[in-house]
Protein backbone atom coordinates (compact mmCIF):
# COMPACT_ATOMS: atom_id res chain seq x y z
CA UNK A 1 0.00 0.00 0.00
CA UNK A 2 1.31 3.82 -0.37
CA UNK A 3 1.24 6.58 1.68
CA UNK A 4 -1.88 7.97 -0.23
CA UNK A 5 -3.88 4.55 0.50
CA UNK A 6 -2.50 4.08 3.84
CA UNK A 7 -4.04 7.64 4.89
CA UNK A 8 -7.45 7.26 3.21
CA UNK A 9 -7.84 3.65 4.83
CA UNK A 10 -6.74 5.16 8.57
CA UNK A 11 -9.20 7.43 8.19
CA UNK A 12 -11.97 4.89 7.20
CA UNK A 13 -11.05 3.37 10.22
CA UNK A 14 -10.98 6.32 12.45
CA UNK A 15 -7.28 6.97 13.00
CA UNK A 16 -7.78 10.79 12.09
CA UNK A 17 -5.46 11.25 14.37
CA UNK A 18 -2.62 9.19 13.25
CA UNK A 19 -3.20 11.18 9.99
CA UNK A 20 -2.21 14.47 11.86
CA UNK A 21 0.72 12.74 13.55
CA UNK A 22 2.17 11.69 10.47
CA UNK A 23 1.64 14.88 9.18
CA UNK A 24 3.25 16.27 11.96
CA UNK A 25 6.89 13.94 11.42
CA UNK A 26 9.86 14.76 9.68
CA UNK A 27 10.67 12.29 6.35
CA UNK A 28 12.46 10.17 8.45
CA UNK A 29 10.28 9.43 11.06
CA UNK A 30 7.35 9.22 8.95
CA UNK A 31 8.59 6.43 6.75
CA UNK A 32 9.39 4.66 9.81
CA UNK A 33 5.75 4.78 11.09
CA UNK A 34 4.12 4.23 7.32
CA UNK A 35 6.49 1.09 7.39
CA UNK A 36 4.65 -0.07 10.81
CA UNK A 37 1.19 0.46 9.18
CA UNK A 38 1.98 -1.06 5.73
CA UNK A 39 2.60 -4.49 7.84
CA UNK A 40 -0.94 -4.34 9.33
CA UNK A 41 -3.96 -5.48 8.05
CA UNK A 42 -6.19 -1.75 8.84
CA UNK A 43 -9.45 -3.50 7.19
CA UNK A 44 -9.20 -5.93 10.05
CA UNK A 45 -7.81 -3.33 12.78
CA UNK A 46 -10.96 -1.48 11.73
CA UNK A 47 -12.85 -4.08 12.28
CA UNK A 48 -11.48 -5.05 15.72
CA UNK A 49 -11.77 -1.52 16.82
CA UNK A 50 -15.52 -1.78 16.67
CA UNK A 51 -16.13 -5.67 17.93
CA UNK A 52 -13.10 -5.63 20.49
CA UNK A 53 -11.76 -2.48 21.46
CA UNK A 54 -14.73 0.39 22.28
CA UNK A 55 -16.80 -2.60 23.85
CA UNK A 56 -16.17 -5.92 25.37
CA UNK A 57 -16.99 -8.49 23.05
CA UNK A 58 -19.83 -10.54 23.86
CA UNK A 59 -18.41 -14.11 24.92
CA UNK A 60 -20.93 -16.37 25.75
CA UNK A 61 -20.23 -19.45 27.53
CA UNK A 62 -21.06 -22.39 26.07
CA UNK A 63 -23.96 -23.77 27.84
CA UNK A 64 -23.07 -27.31 28.11
CA UNK A 65 -19.55 -27.96 29.93
CA UNK A 66 -17.96 -30.90 31.01
CA UNK A 67 -14.73 -32.49 31.56
CA UNK A 68 -12.34 -33.63 28.88
CA UNK A 69 -11.51 -37.38 28.11
CA UNK A 70 -8.50 -38.07 27.61
CA UNK A 71 -5.66 -41.05 27.22
CA UNK A 72 -4.10 -41.82 30.20
CA UNK A 73 -0.80 -41.85 31.15
CA UNK A 74 -0.02 -45.64 30.86
CA UNK A 75 -2.56 -47.42 29.77
CA UNK A 76 -4.88 -49.81 30.65
CA UNK A 77 -5.62 -53.68 29.33
CA UNK A 78 -7.97 -52.23 26.54
CA UNK A 79 -5.05 -49.89 25.24
CA UNK A 80 -2.19 -51.44 25.29
CA UNK A 81 -1.57 -52.80 22.46
CA UNK A 82 -2.56 -49.38 21.22
CA UNK A 83 -0.12 -47.55 22.92
CA UNK A 84 2.65 -50.15 21.57
CA UNK A 85 1.73 -49.47 17.55
CA UNK A 86 1.44 -45.77 18.77
CA UNK A 87 5.70 -45.37 19.67
CA UNK A 88 6.44 -47.67 17.01
CA UNK A 89 4.55 -45.14 14.74
CA UNK A 90 6.14 -42.28 16.45
CA UNK A 91 9.54 -43.97 15.60
CA UNK A 92 8.64 -44.22 12.21
CA UNK A 93 7.52 -40.48 11.70
CA UNK A 94 10.48 -39.76 13.67
CA UNK A 95 12.89 -41.98 11.22
CA UNK A 96 11.23 -41.17 8.37
CA UNK A 97 12.12 -37.03 8.81
CA UNK A 98 8.15 -36.78 8.97
CA UNK A 99 7.90 -34.15 12.51
CA UNK A 100 9.30 -30.61 13.16
CA UNK A 101 9.74 -29.28 16.53
CA UNK A 102 8.08 -25.62 17.31
CA UNK A 103 8.92 -23.10 19.68
CA UNK A 104 6.66 -20.22 20.29
CA UNK A 105 9.81 -17.62 22.09
CA UNK A 106 7.86 -14.42 20.48
CA UNK A 107 6.51 -13.29 23.87
CA UNK A 108 7.27 -10.49 26.00
CA UNK A 109 7.83 -12.32 29.29
CA UNK A 110 7.45 -9.40 31.52
CA UNK A 111 6.20 -11.35 34.65
CA UNK A 112 9.60 -13.18 34.93
CA UNK A 113 11.47 -9.44 34.98
CA UNK A 114 14.22 -10.56 32.51
CA UNK A 115 14.91 -8.35 30.04
CA UNK A 116 15.83 -9.83 26.54
CA UNK A 117 14.45 -12.77 24.68
CA UNK A 118 13.13 -15.58 28.06
CA UNK A 119 15.03 -18.57 26.04
CA UNK A 120 18.41 -16.96 27.10
CA UNK A 121 17.33 -17.60 30.48
CA UNK A 122 20.08 -19.52 32.46
CA UNK A 123 17.79 -22.29 33.74
CA UNK A 124 19.58 -25.50 34.30
CA UNK A 125 21.20 -26.34 38.41
CA UNK A 126 24.75 -26.90 37.35
CA UNK A 127 25.64 -25.77 34.56
CA UNK A 128 23.33 -22.70 33.51
CA UNK A 129 22.22 -23.42 30.66
CA UNK A 130 19.89 -21.56 28.59
CA UNK A 131 16.37 -22.72 27.84
CA UNK A 132 17.12 -22.40 24.20
CA UNK A 133 20.38 -24.99 24.94
CA UNK A 134 18.33 -27.38 26.36
CA UNK A 135 15.77 -27.51 23.49
CA UNK A 136 18.81 -27.55 21.28
CA UNK A 137 20.23 -30.54 23.28
CA UNK A 138 17.30 -32.52 23.39
CA UNK A 139 16.17 -32.47 19.92
CA UNK A 140 19.72 -32.85 18.68
CA UNK A 141 19.58 -36.30 21.03
CA UNK A 142 16.68 -37.20 19.16
CA UNK A 143 17.75 -36.34 15.81
CA UNK A 144 21.11 -38.34 16.44
CA UNK A 145 18.67 -41.36 17.69
CA UNK A 146 16.58 -41.79 14.55
CA UNK A 147 19.34 -40.90 12.15
CA UNK A 148 17.25 -37.77 10.61
CA UNK A 149 17.93 -34.10 11.77
CA UNK A 150 14.68 -32.62 13.19
CA UNK A 151 13.26 -29.18 11.45
CA UNK A 152 13.78 -26.60 14.36
CA UNK A 153 11.04 -23.93 13.52
CA UNK A 154 11.29 -20.97 16.19
CA UNK A 155 8.84 -18.20 16.45
CA UNK A 156 10.20 -14.73 17.50
CA UNK A 157 8.50 -11.31 17.81
CA UNK A 158 9.98 -7.63 16.30
CA UNK A 159 10.56 -7.36 19.86
CA UNK A 160 13.28 -10.29 20.59
CA UNK A 161 13.84 -11.24 16.88
CA UNK A 162 17.37 -9.47 16.35
CA UNK A 163 18.36 -10.33 19.90
CA UNK A 164 18.05 -13.87 19.36
CA UNK A 165 19.23 -14.48 16.23
CA UNK A 166 22.31 -13.03 17.57
CA UNK A 167 22.73 -15.04 20.68
CA UNK A 168 22.17 -18.72 18.29
CA UNK A 169 24.88 -16.85 16.13
CA UNK A 170 27.24 -16.69 19.39
CA UNK A 171 27.03 -20.19 20.78
CA UNK A 172 27.05 -21.51 17.30
CA UNK A 173 23.63 -22.26 17.58
CA UNK A 174 24.33 -24.90 19.88
CA UNK A 175 25.40 -27.62 17.86
CA UNK A 176 22.58 -27.43 15.76
CA UNK A 177 23.15 -27.30 11.92
CA UNK A 178 21.76 -23.70 11.30
CA UNK A 179 20.29 -25.45 7.87
CA UNK A 180 17.82 -26.92 10.38
CA UNK A 181 16.79 -24.06 12.09
CA UNK A 182 14.18 -22.25 10.52
CA UNK A 183 13.35 -19.26 12.46
CA UNK A 184 10.61 -16.63 11.73
CA UNK A 185 8.62 -13.69 13.44
CA UNK A 186 5.13 -13.66 14.22
CA UNK A 187 2.82 -10.43 13.26
CA UNK A 188 2.28 -7.63 15.70
CA UNK A 189 -0.75 -6.13 16.80
CA UNK A 190 -1.00 -2.12 17.80
CA UNK A 191 -2.50 -1.01 21.46
CA UNK A 192 -5.38 1.06 21.36
CA UNK A 193 -7.23 3.57 23.36
CA UNK A 194 -10.11 2.49 24.84
CA UNK A 195 -11.87 5.39 22.68
CA UNK A 196 -9.96 3.35 19.62
CA UNK A 197 -7.08 4.99 18.48
CA UNK A 198 -3.93 3.38 18.25
CA UNK A 199 -1.67 4.17 20.61
CA UNK A 200 1.92 5.37 20.55
CA UNK A 201 5.08 4.21 22.04
CA UNK A 202 7.21 7.20 20.86
CA UNK A 203 6.00 9.94 18.20
CA UNK A 204 7.40 7.86 14.80
CA UNK A 205 6.33 4.64 16.41
CA UNK A 206 3.15 2.66 17.78
CA UNK A 207 2.91 0.58 20.69
CA UNK A 208 3.09 -2.59 18.79
CA UNK A 209 3.06 -6.23 20.94
CA UNK A 210 3.02 -9.51 19.71
CA UNK A 211 -0.02 -11.23 18.17
CA UNK A 212 -0.47 -13.86 20.70
CA UNK A 213 0.83 -17.53 20.13
CA UNK A 214 -2.19 -17.96 18.11
CA UNK A 215 -0.73 -15.59 15.46
CA UNK A 216 2.13 -18.57 15.05
CA UNK A 217 -0.61 -20.45 13.05
CA UNK A 218 -0.17 -17.48 10.36
CA UNK A 219 3.12 -16.69 11.01
CA UNK A 220 3.71 -20.49 9.73
CA UNK A 221 2.39 -19.99 6.47
CA UNK A 222 3.54 -16.37 5.81
CA UNK A 223 7.37 -16.78 6.53
CA UNK A 224 7.29 -19.52 4.36
CA UNK A 225 7.83 -22.41 6.89
CA UNK A 226 5.01 -24.48 6.04
CA UNK A 227 6.31 -24.40 2.61
CA UNK A 228 10.00 -25.53 4.17
CA UNK A 229 8.30 -28.31 6.11
CA UNK A 230 6.39 -29.43 2.19
CA UNK A 231 9.86 -29.24 0.87
CA UNK A 232 11.23 -31.33 3.47
CA UNK A 233 8.27 -33.58 4.15
CA UNK A 234 7.49 -32.89 7.78
CA UNK A 235 4.15 -33.85 8.32
CA UNK A 236 3.45 -32.98 12.08
CA UNK A 237 4.79 -30.32 14.64
CA UNK A 238 5.69 -30.94 17.60
CA UNK A 239 4.68 -27.47 20.06
CA UNK A 240 5.79 -26.30 23.04
CA UNK A 241 6.78 -22.83 24.69
CA UNK A 242 9.77 -21.10 25.55
CA UNK A 243 9.08 -21.71 29.68
CA UNK A 244 9.26 -25.29 30.41
CA UNK A 245 12.72 -26.98 30.42
CA UNK A 246 10.94 -30.56 31.67
CA UNK A 247 9.13 -30.05 28.32
CA UNK A 248 9.83 -33.59 26.29
CA UNK A 249 10.23 -31.89 23.04
CA UNK A 250 9.88 -35.22 21.20
CA UNK A 251 7.82 -38.12 22.40
CA UNK A 252 7.21 -40.80 20.34
CA UNK A 253 3.78 -42.01 22.42
CA UNK A 254 2.18 -39.02 22.01
CA UNK A 255 3.02 -38.31 18.35
CA UNK A 256 2.45 -41.78 17.60
CA UNK A 257 -1.20 -41.52 19.38
CA UNK A 258 -1.90 -38.21 17.88
CA UNK A 259 -1.27 -39.92 13.93
CA UNK A 260 -2.64 -43.00 14.50
CA UNK A 261 -5.67 -41.46 16.05
CA UNK A 262 -5.78 -38.90 12.67
CA UNK A 263 -5.89 -36.59 14.98
CA UNK A 264 -5.14 -32.96 13.51
CA UNK A 265 -4.33 -31.13 17.11
CA UNK A 266 -3.60 -32.86 20.28
CA UNK A 267 -2.63 -31.67 23.59
CA UNK A 268 -1.31 -32.83 27.11
CA UNK A 269 -2.80 -32.58 29.86
CA UNK A 270 -1.86 -32.67 33.82
CA UNK A 271 -3.66 -33.05 36.74
CA UNK A 272 -3.89 -29.23 38.08
CA UNK A 273 -2.26 -28.58 41.51
CA UNK A 274 -5.62 -26.74 42.51
CA UNK A 275 -8.75 -25.88 41.18
CA UNK A 276 -7.64 -22.23 40.44
CA UNK A 277 -3.87 -22.81 39.48
CA UNK A 278 -3.60 -20.64 36.56
CA UNK A 279 -3.63 -23.26 33.26
CA UNK A 280 -6.36 -23.53 30.26
CA UNK A 281 -9.24 -25.96 31.37
CA UNK A 282 -9.54 -28.97 29.04
CA UNK A 283 -12.93 -29.13 28.61
CA UNK A 284 -15.72 -30.39 26.05
CA UNK A 285 -18.14 -27.25 25.47
CA UNK A 286 -21.38 -28.06 23.60
CA UNK A 287 -20.15 -30.92 22.08
CA UNK A 288 -16.39 -29.86 21.49
CA UNK A 289 -13.02 -30.27 22.85
CA UNK A 290 -11.49 -26.92 23.81
CA UNK A 291 -9.57 -24.98 26.39
CA UNK A 292 -11.24 -22.52 28.35
CA UNK A 293 -7.92 -20.30 30.05
CA UNK A 294 -8.30 -20.03 34.00
CA UNK A 295 -9.69 -16.60 33.98
CA UNK A 296 -12.63 -17.51 31.82
CA UNK A 297 -13.62 -20.17 33.69
CA UNK A 298 -16.44 -19.34 36.32
CA UNK A 299 -15.36 -20.10 40.11
CA UNK A 300 -18.35 -22.25 40.46
CA UNK A 301 -17.34 -24.33 37.70
CA UNK A 302 -13.29 -24.44 39.08
CA UNK A 303 -14.37 -25.75 42.20
CA UNK A 304 -16.73 -28.43 41.38
CA UNK A 305 -15.76 -31.60 42.66
CA UNK A 306 -16.68 -35.85 42.20
CA UNK A 307 -17.76 -38.15 44.47
CA UNK A 308 -14.64 -38.88 45.77
CA UNK A 309 -13.85 -35.13 46.17
CA UNK A 310 -11.52 -35.23 43.40
CA UNK A 311 -11.90 -32.11 41.04
CA UNK A 312 -14.53 -32.57 38.23
CA UNK A 313 -12.40 -30.06 35.67
CA UNK A 314 -8.96 -31.03 36.61
CA UNK A 315 -7.18 -31.19 33.03
CA UNK A 316 -4.89 -28.57 33.50
CA UNK A 317 -3.33 -27.31 29.79
CA UNK A 318 0.49 -27.41 29.67
CA UNK A 319 0.90 -25.72 26.16
CA UNK A 320 2.15 -28.66 24.39
CA UNK A 321 0.86 -29.79 21.37
CA UNK A 322 1.26 -31.86 18.13
CA UNK A 323 -0.37 -30.15 15.04
CA UNK A 324 -0.82 -31.72 11.19
CA UNK A 325 1.19 -29.66 8.60
CA UNK A 326 -1.97 -30.20 6.34
CA UNK A 327 -4.16 -28.57 9.00
CA UNK A 328 -2.21 -25.79 9.91
CA UNK A 329 -2.26 -25.20 5.97
CA UNK A 330 -6.08 -25.87 5.74
CA UNK A 331 -6.73 -23.24 8.59
CA UNK A 332 -4.67 -20.44 6.41
CA UNK A 333 -6.94 -21.14 3.11
CA UNK A 334 -8.15 -18.31 2.06
CA UNK A 335 -6.26 -15.93 3.84
CA UNK A 336 -7.72 -15.05 7.53
CA UNK A 337 -7.29 -17.29 10.23
CA UNK A 338 -10.23 -17.71 11.89
CA UNK A 339 -9.53 -17.70 15.48
CA UNK A 340 -11.07 -15.43 18.10
CA UNK A 341 -9.43 -12.01 19.24
CA UNK A 342 -8.84 -11.80 22.87
CA UNK A 343 -8.72 -8.64 24.88
CA UNK A 344 -6.90 -7.56 27.32
CA UNK A 345 -7.24 -4.38 29.02
CA UNK A 346 -3.13 -3.02 30.01
CA UNK A 347 -0.87 0.01 31.11
CA UNK A 348 0.92 1.29 27.93
CA UNK A 349 3.47 3.57 28.39
CA UNK A 350 2.82 5.99 25.72
CA UNK A 351 2.94 9.19 24.03
CA UNK A 352 -0.76 11.69 24.65
CA UNK A 353 -2.23 13.62 21.80
CA UNK A 354 -0.17 16.82 23.04
CA UNK A 355 3.02 14.86 23.26
CA UNK A 356 3.55 14.07 26.64
CA UNK A 357 5.00 10.75 27.48
CA UNK A 358 2.34 9.14 29.87
CA UNK A 359 3.28 6.04 32.31
CA UNK A 360 -0.11 4.96 33.50
CA UNK A 361 -0.82 3.61 36.67
CA UNK A 362 -3.51 1.83 35.92
CA UNK A 363 -4.59 0.06 32.55
CA UNK A 364 -5.02 2.53 29.88
CA UNK A 365 -5.52 0.32 26.78
CA UNK A 366 -6.22 -3.06 24.63
CA UNK A 367 -4.44 -5.35 23.20
CA UNK A 368 -5.42 -7.81 21.21
CA UNK A 369 -4.04 -12.13 21.10
CA UNK A 370 -4.73 -14.65 19.54
CA UNK A 371 -4.47 -17.90 20.94
CA UNK A 372 -3.43 -20.86 19.71
CA UNK A 373 -5.62 -23.72 21.47
CA UNK A 374 -8.38 -21.93 20.11
CA UNK A 375 -7.87 -23.80 17.12
CA UNK A 376 -8.49 -27.31 18.92
CA UNK A 377 -12.43 -26.92 18.09
CA UNK A 378 -11.88 -26.45 14.32
CA UNK A 379 -9.53 -29.64 14.70
CA UNK A 380 -10.85 -33.13 13.51
CA UNK A 381 -10.55 -35.68 15.93
CA UNK A 382 -8.47 -33.73 18.14
CA UNK A 383 -7.35 -35.88 21.12
CA UNK A 384 -5.96 -35.41 24.95
CA UNK A 385 -2.41 -36.97 26.43
CA UNK A 386 -2.23 -37.24 30.42
CA UNK A 387 1.13 -36.83 31.66
CA UNK A 388 2.76 -36.37 35.11
CA UNK A 389 3.47 -32.70 36.20
CA UNK A 390 7.07 -34.28 37.82
CA UNK A 391 8.27 -35.32 34.29
CA UNK A 392 7.24 -32.98 31.86
CA UNK A 393 6.07 -29.73 34.22
CA UNK A 394 8.01 -26.62 35.76
CA UNK A 395 8.19 -23.44 33.91
CA UNK A 396 9.48 -20.31 34.41
CA UNK A 397 6.69 -17.58 34.49
CA UNK A 398 7.67 -15.50 37.46
CA UNK A 399 10.40 -13.67 38.81
CA UNK A 400 9.39 -15.60 42.60
CA UNK A 401 7.25 -18.20 44.01
CA UNK A 402 5.17 -20.84 42.12
CA UNK A 403 6.78 -21.02 38.62
CA UNK A 404 9.66 -19.09 39.21
CA UNK A 405 13.59 -20.26 38.78
CA UNK A 406 13.91 -21.89 42.20
CA UNK A 407 11.20 -24.20 41.77
CA UNK A 408 12.16 -24.83 38.39
CA UNK A 409 15.64 -25.64 39.40
CA UNK A 410 14.11 -27.68 42.24
CA UNK A 411 12.04 -29.70 39.81
CA UNK A 412 14.56 -30.39 37.20
CA UNK A 413 16.59 -31.68 40.06
CA UNK A 414 14.09 -34.02 41.69
CA UNK A 415 13.54 -35.25 38.34
CA UNK A 416 17.16 -36.23 37.44
CA UNK A 417 17.32 -37.86 40.65
CA UNK A 418 14.50 -39.90 40.24
CA UNK A 419 15.89 -41.21 36.54
CA UNK A 420 19.14 -41.61 38.22
CA UNK A 421 17.03 -44.00 41.27
CA UNK A 422 15.21 -45.58 38.63
CA UNK A 423 18.41 -46.57 37.19
CA UNK A 424 20.01 -48.25 39.97
CA UNK A 425 21.97 -45.38 41.56
CA UNK A 426 21.78 -44.97 45.35
CA UNK A 427 20.64 -41.31 45.90
CA UNK A 428 20.57 -39.34 49.03
CA UNK A 429 17.78 -37.67 50.28
CA UNK A 430 17.53 -35.03 53.10
CA UNK A 431 13.88 -34.33 54.49
CA UNK A 432 12.27 -35.53 51.47
CA UNK A 433 14.08 -34.22 48.41
CA UNK A 434 17.16 -35.26 46.50
CA UNK A 435 20.75 -33.83 48.93
CA UNK A 436 22.67 -33.46 45.75
CA UNK A 437 22.23 -31.07 42.79
CA UNK A 438 22.07 -33.32 39.75
CA UNK A 439 21.81 -32.25 35.76
CA UNK A 440 21.56 -34.77 33.26
CA UNK A 441 22.78 -33.08 29.41
CA UNK A 442 19.77 -34.51 26.81
CA UNK A 443 22.32 -35.64 25.17
CA UNK A 444 23.33 -37.82 27.87
CA UNK A 445 19.88 -39.18 28.06
CA UNK A 446 16.27 -37.88 27.22
CA UNK A 447 13.97 -40.18 29.28
CA UNK A 448 14.87 -42.01 32.47
CA UNK A 449 13.86 -45.08 29.80
CA UNK A 450 17.25 -43.97 27.93
CA UNK A 451 18.81 -43.30 31.06
CA UNK A 452 18.85 -46.90 31.78
CA UNK A 453 20.73 -48.41 28.86
CA UNK A 454 23.77 -46.11 29.98
CA UNK A 455 26.84 -47.14 31.67
CA UNK A 456 26.76 -45.23 34.63
CA UNK A 457 29.75 -43.58 36.09
CA UNK A 458 28.99 -44.51 39.81
CA UNK A 459 26.47 -46.58 41.87
CA UNK A 460 25.73 -44.18 44.36
CA UNK A 461 26.08 -40.38 44.97
CA UNK A 462 27.33 -38.78 47.87
CA UNK A 463 25.28 -35.97 49.91
CA UNK A 464 26.19 -32.65 49.05
CA UNK A 465 27.34 -33.64 45.52
CA UNK A 466 26.96 -31.71 42.45
CA UNK A 467 26.81 -34.44 39.78
CA UNK A 468 26.57 -33.79 35.51
CA UNK A 469 26.29 -35.97 33.30
CA UNK A 470 27.05 -35.70 30.04
C1 LIG B 1 -0.02 -20.19 28.93
C2 LIG B 1 -1.45 -20.61 28.52
C3 LIG B 1 -2.12 -21.46 29.56
C4 LIG B 1 -1.24 -22.64 29.89
C5 LIG B 1 0.13 -22.15 30.34
C6 LIG B 1 1.07 -23.32 30.56
C7 LIG B 1 -2.12 -18.63 27.28
C8 LIG B 1 -3.09 -17.53 27.14
N1 LIG B 1 -2.26 -19.41 28.31
O1 LIG B 1 -0.15 -19.22 29.94
O2 LIG B 1 -3.37 -21.93 29.10
O3 LIG B 1 -1.84 -23.39 30.92
O4 LIG B 1 0.72 -21.33 29.34
O5 LIG B 1 2.35 -22.87 30.88
O6 LIG B 1 -1.28 -18.84 26.47
N2 LIG B 1 4.10 -16.34 23.05
C9 LIG B 1 4.48 -15.99 21.77
N3 LIG B 1 3.87 -14.93 21.21
C10 LIG B 1 2.92 -14.20 21.82
C11 LIG B 1 2.53 -14.56 23.14
C12 LIG B 1 3.15 -15.64 23.73
O7 LIG B 1 5.34 -16.63 21.17
O8 LIG B 1 2.41 -13.26 21.22
C13 LIG B 1 4.77 -17.50 23.68
C14 LIG B 1 5.67 -17.09 24.80
O9 LIG B 1 6.95 -16.77 24.33
C15 LIG B 1 5.64 -18.33 25.65
C16 LIG B 1 4.22 -18.86 25.45
O10 LIG B 1 3.77 -18.31 24.25
O11 LIG B 1 6.52 -19.31 25.15
C17 LIG B 1 3.28 -18.61 26.61
O12 LIG B 1 2.95 -17.29 26.73
P1 LIG B 1 2.47 -16.64 28.09
O13 LIG B 1 1.83 -15.36 27.73
O14 LIG B 1 3.61 -16.60 29.03
O15 LIG B 1 1.34 -17.65 28.60
P2 LIG B 1 0.85 -17.97 30.09
O16 LIG B 1 -0.01 -16.86 30.58
O17 LIG B 1 1.98 -18.34 30.93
Amino acid sequence: MNEAAIRSKLVQVGQDRLVRQLDSLDDAGRRRLLAQLAALDLDLIGRLIESHVKRKPHMDLPHDIRPADSYPRTPDNTRRELYQRAVERGRRLLREGKVGAFLVAGGQGSRLGYEGPKGEYPVTPIRRKPLFQVFAEQLRAFGRDYGRPIPWYIMTSDANDARTRAFFQKHGHFGYDPADIFMFQQGMMPAFSFEGHMLLSEPDSLALSPDGHGGSLRALDRSGALADMRRRGVEHLSYFQVDNPLVHCIDELFLGLHDLTGSEMSSKTIAKSGPLEKVGNFVVADGKLQVIEYSDLPETLAMQTNADGSLRFNAGSIAIHALRVSFIERLNRGGQLQLPWHRAEKKVPCIDESGNRVYPDKPNGVKLEQFVFDAIPLAQNPIVYTTDRAEEFSPVKNAEGVDSPATCRRDQIRRHARWLAEAGVTVPMKDGEPDAVIEISPLYATSAEQLRTRRLPMKTVAAGESVYLE
